[in-house]
């Protein structure tokens, strides 16, 4: 039976455990390693009682999920590396850092370098790997334990920073347009309760058609939508004076610059 040990308790953590625990294709041991209980709200009664602060553990896991921010990185690598047996399969999805910066800390074996979200929580994430030290059998196997979460899409690892700002933080994008969708509709008196549902539900839609019907591209599906003098047109009119196209590159461009810089030791 495979180990897996997730070090760390916050929100990538807690969104991974969900759809590992949803979804498991195989008989397996989760367990946690926290630091504190400063993120004990996450997880519940049952999760917390199991939860280990004893870094020794981690030489009894096949496979480490590193779940820390990246400026906890030195310190958590510092602490599990010694521990760790030399063929367990470190997964880091820590934003950022390399592989070759993984192994600057003393990693010797098998790294996975990913990027999920949090949609990983019910099993949806879109998730990028990279591998290195891995044979073609160690790569599938944990190619479908991450599948478990979600979609698992093997990139070079110079792919893993530009994704990071579309993939990895990409939930964020839709979370603050379905938001501002729904404070516009409060604005016009519509149900918050209801027109969450409708607006989430629109967007699942619009990224189907557009993930199905490849053949067509964004502007004929903006054009089939926006018929002269409409509704449509009155909106991309105010979306296009304040820039906002242009607005969502340039965040897109911001965040994977932050990638590069989070991956430069301090
Ligand atoms: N959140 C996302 O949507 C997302 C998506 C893709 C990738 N990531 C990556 O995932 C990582 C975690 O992000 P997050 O949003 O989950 O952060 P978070 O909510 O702040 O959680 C980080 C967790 O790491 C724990 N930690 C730090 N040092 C530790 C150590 N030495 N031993 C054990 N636990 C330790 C923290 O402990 P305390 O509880 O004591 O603070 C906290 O529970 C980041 O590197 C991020 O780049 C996140």
């Amino acid at each position: 039976m495979q180990r897996v040990m997730i070090v760390g308790s916050g929100h990538l953590a807690h969104a991974l455990w969900e759809g590992w625990h949803q979804n498991p294709r195989q008989p397996r041991t989760i367990s946690l390693l926290a630091r504190s209980g400063a993120h004990r709200h996450l997880w519940t009664q049952d999760v917390w009682s199991t939860v280990h602060f004893d870094v020794d553990s981690i030489q009894n896991y096949d496979v480490i999920v590193l779940t820390v921010k990246p400026k906890d990185g030195p310190s958590a690598l510092a602490q599990i590396v010694p521990n760790m047996r030399s063929d367990a399969v470190l997964v880091s999805p820590m934003a950022g850092w390399s592989i070759a910066q993984l192994r600057s800390y003393g990693v010797c074996g098998p790294i996975a370098r990913v990027m999920p979200n949090v949609s990983a929580a019910i099993g949806a994430s879109t998730t990028l790997a990279a591998f290195d030290g891995l044979d073609q059998t160690g790569q599938e196997e944990i190619a479908r334990f991450l599948g478990e979460c979600g979609t698992v899409t093997v990139v070079e690892e110079a792919l893993i920073n530009p994704y990071t700002a579309l993939i990895g933080s990409g939930p964020a994008y839709i979370f603050l347009l379905l938001q501002s969708l729904i404070r516009g509709g409060q604005r016009l008196g519509a149900d918050e309760g209801l027109t969450r549902e409708l607006v989430s539900s629109m967007v699942e839609g619009a990224a189907r058609l557009v993930r199905d019907r490849s053949q067509d591209s964004l502007d004929d599906w903006i054009r089939q939508v926006a018929s002269p003098g409409g509704t449509t047109e009155a909106l991309l009119a105010v979306l296009d004076r304040a820039g906002w196209p242009l607005m969502i590159q340039d965040a897109v461009v911001a965040a994977s610059r932050r990638a590069d810089e989070l991956g430069v030791p301090s």
